[in-house]
């Protein structure tokens, strides 16, 4: 799926227009201040773009999940200011994304002036796709612009319901850029084409699995799913995370994907992980056929990442989604960091890597790299979906050319 097909925010005439952009600004917020800006400093050019063309920028967005009431600290406020800040211009804020508050303030934008919505899941119309309430929100603009994402994987009011009752509904700059990059990836990857795949669970990263095989050159598994793997392989993996239910599909998916299908032959073991606390207990490096029965696979082992990243840095593309070990505690952040760090060195060489969002996001930013791989994603599970191969309905709904 791409926006080859779809129109972008540049095939419309947008000069003293109502644009209402759909942006994702679901960003963390706290102690009332943005932490994260990561997501408002992407929109930045669809935003700039509007305003240039004289366009009276109306933009709207989702934050957290109030379930359809009004929760205070779900407010988009904070966010209005944070935006203000990096355009150095004045952004007005709307206390109702529908109704009389927000038709008062959309009236009262001059061209170039950008207004915010508050938070649209404050209303249970949102999420559940109402007409009524996509026409009324239709009833705001003259045009319709996606550039969110990080929501596009979402059939909501706002993402999909709209596009019904606009004249012209296209993608914004960052929704074609991450479009794009993920686009190239599946459809035209120059090769070696190599996927990281980590996380806990293969049960939530199977349908990726599967898409991405086909496709790639390698894909290599880490953290937590890889110990289903390995006692799908008849190896004993101690108090690891396994899904017993799942060992006949590993087996299979293994004996699908031939030699594709890397798994890690060490690990870091502890004989206590306190997630909540963000506390391990001992620590020691063992081999994959070595667990210690009473002890937890927390990372992957100096051999794994050696093996991996050797693999990475032969790659010309390169895919990340998942963490290979328990990241949130640096004790066990290490293999996802020297992953991080592998993706910023092929780059360096001239591979184009893609890290999905989410924790492999977080990840990138802690081992200081964000800026030194080729992108980024702003969307966690609209990435996930879409190297899965489903059809983003954001994007689905905008209107072909
Ligand atoms: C995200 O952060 O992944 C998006 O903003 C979507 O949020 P949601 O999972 O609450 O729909």
């Amino acid at each position: 799926m791409s926006t080859g097909k779809k129109l972008f925010v540049e095939d419309l005439k947008t000069a003293g227009k109502r644009v209402i952009v759909r942006v994702d600004f679901n960003v963390p917020l706290k102690d009332g201040k943005v932490e994260s800006d990561k997501r408002i400093k992407e929109s930045l050019p669809t935003i700039n773009y509007l305003r240039e063309q004289g366009a009276k920028v109306i933009l709207m967005s989702h934050l957290g999940r109030p379930d359809g009431k009004r929760v205070p600290e779900m407010s988009l406020r904070p966010v209005a200011d944070a935006l203000a800040a990096l355009l150095g211009a004045p952004v007005a804020f709307a206390e109702d994304c529908v109704g009389p508050a927000a038709e008062a303030a959309v009236a009262a934008l001059a061209p170039g002036g950008v207004l915010l919505l508050e938070n649209l899941r404050f209303h249970a119309e949102e999420e559940e796709n109402d007409p009524a309430f996509a026409k009324q929100l239709a009833a705001l603009c003259d045009l319709y612009v996606n550039d969110a994402f990080g929501s596009a994987h979402r059939a909501h009011a706002s993402t999909e319901g709209i596009t019904r009752f606009v004249a012209q509904a296209a993608s914004g700059f960052l929704m074609k850029k991450e479009l794009d990059y993920l686009g190239e990836a599946l459809t035209n990857p120059k090769r070696p084409f190599v996927a990281v795949i980590g996380g806990s669970k293969v049960s939530s990263k199977i349908d990726v699995i599967k898409s991405l095989l086909p496709r790639v050159d390698k894909l290599l598994i880490g953290g937590g799913m890889t110990y289903t793997f390995l006692k799908a392989q008849g190896l004993e993996v101690g108090k690891s995370i396994v899904e017993n239910d799942k060992l006949d599909l590993a087996r299979s998916l293994l004996a699908e994907a031939g030699g594709k299908l890397v798994l890690g032959t060490d690990f870091v073991v502890t004989d206590k992980l306190d997630f909540k606390a963000r506390t391990v207990g001992a620590l020691k490096t063992v081999a994959k056929d070595a667990i210690p029965a009473d002890w937890e696979a927390v990372d992957a082992g100096p051999a794994t990442v050696a093996a991996f990243t050797q693999i990475l840095l032969a790659a010309k593309t390169i895919v990340w989604n998942g963490p290979v070990g328990v990241f949130e505690i640096d004790a066990t952040a290490k293999g996802t960091i020297a992953i991080a760090e592998a993706l910023a060195k092929a780059t360096a060489g001239g591979a184009i890597t893609i890290v999905g969002g989410g924790d492999s996001a977080s990840a990138v930013k802690k081992a200081g790299v964000a800026s030194k791989v080729s992108h980024v994603s702003t969307g966690g599970g609209a990435s996930l979906e879409f190297l899965e191969g489903k059809v983003l309905p954001g994007v689905a709904a905008l209107t072909d050319k």
